[in-house]
């Protein structure tokens, strides 16, 4: 194994802006310190929390330059002291830098502490994997953290051809659960490939009929991914018990039914990735590695950019161009 160069090319902000305060250029390689692991990225997952990060949208702890970025695949450059189950050479992956204080891996090479840090099992595809792994571990979260999801429940999700909303979707089907999807009516062959037994056209008239007709006995997980909730019209559609995931929406302001609520037992559950704890992100990557061994958690459309275009990819993401799940290859 080479010795990593004295400087890595990364994507980086000095202060939070819009898309085209980032630049990309040579910094110094770091040097992985007690209980940390240096890797050579192969595939940088894009997101919207990255966009919200760099623009400051989301507030957290920040030390300039700061590197973009929170998931990303590679191998293992060099391990620091400390370190135990990580050997030069190894396929890694990890979806929780770029938050808290930590630098984002949108670069050639980078740190990342050995508790954040997974194996990629063996012939799994790096930008394959790192197109799923944030949605993947939302949805993992999501579904059995908040929503404590049994076999044979009924899940709607919106969005459900969308990053979040496919894994939703491969998941709960995965666990068996009955899901219906809602998308666009071009989306219908992807969300039932990805285990949806019904998919509703969202643009079609009377969603909210047709998602009573679809689940009669009521909806036992309803999961919006767009950010947009109408929770007038979807809390009366629940079962008893019934739970509504929040996680999309930052500026969302709904009306809230607190009767009919409350009279079915129901609740909301609002939850984001940043703060889950390395256990808990650990447990989920356990998870997540054998849906992606197994073929289960998969991107429809990656679009690969190289490390350069993070700018531009960025760009897309925010005015809703990509064509696709968003990968930088450094
Ligand atoms: N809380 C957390 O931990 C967490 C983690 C991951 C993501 N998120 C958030 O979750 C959201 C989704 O992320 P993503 O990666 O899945 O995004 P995405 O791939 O862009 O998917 C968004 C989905 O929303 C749909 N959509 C957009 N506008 C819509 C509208 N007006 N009505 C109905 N559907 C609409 C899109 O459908 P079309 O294709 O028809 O446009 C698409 O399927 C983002 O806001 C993200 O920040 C939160």
């Amino acid at each position: 194994m080479t010795s990593p160069p004295a400087t890595v090319t990364a994507a980086y902000i000095d202060a939070t802006g819009p898309a085209d305060v980032i630049r990309v250029g040579a910094l110094p390689t770091p040097v992985p310190g007690d209980g940390e692991v240096l890797v050579r990225t192969q595939a940088i997952g894009v997101n919207h929390v990255d966009t919200f990060v760099r623009s400051g949208a989301y507030p957290t702890p920040l030390t300039f330059p700061f590197v973009i970025g929170r998931d990303a695949v590679g191998t293992v450059a060099a391990v620091g002291t400390g370190v135990a189950g990580f050997l030069a050479g190894d396929a890694v992956w990890c979806n929780s830098l770029g938050h808290g204080g930590r630098q984002g891996p949108s670069a050639t090479y980078t740190i990342v502490a050995a508790e954040r840090l997974y194996p990629l099992p063996a012939g799994v595809d790096p930008v394959a994997a790192a197109a799923v792994l944030h949605t993947g571990a939302t949805a993992h979260l999501g579904l059995f953290r908040e929503a404590r999801l049994r076999a044979g429940e009924t899940v709607v999700v919106g969005g459900a051809a969308g990053g979040v909303g496919s894994a939703v979707v491969q998941i709960a089907a995965e666990a068996g659960a009955r899901v219906i999807a809602v998308a666009r009516s071009e989306q219908v062959p992807w969300c039932r490939s990805s285990g949806a037994q019904e998919v509703l056209d969202r643009r079609a008239p009377d969603l909210i009929g047709r998602l009573h007709k679809a689940a009669p006995d009521g909806i036992d997980v309803y999961w919006d991914t767009s950010g947009h909730h109408d929770l007038e019209q979807v809390v009366p559609l629940l079962a008893p018990r019934g739970r509504v995931i929040l996680m999309a929406g930052l500026d969302a302001h709904p009306t809230l039914p607190v009767g009919t609520l409350y009279t079915r037992d129901a609740s909301l559950r609002g939850f984001a990735l940043s703060n889950a704890t390395t256990d808990e992100l650990a447990d989920t990557a356990a998870a997540l590695n054998s849906l992606l061994a197994g073929g289960t958690l998969r991107a429809g459309q990656v679009q690969a950019l190289p490390l350069s275009q993070a700018p531009h990819a960025h760009a897309l993401l925010e005015n809703g161009r990509a064509t696709g799940r968003l990968v930088l290859l450094p």
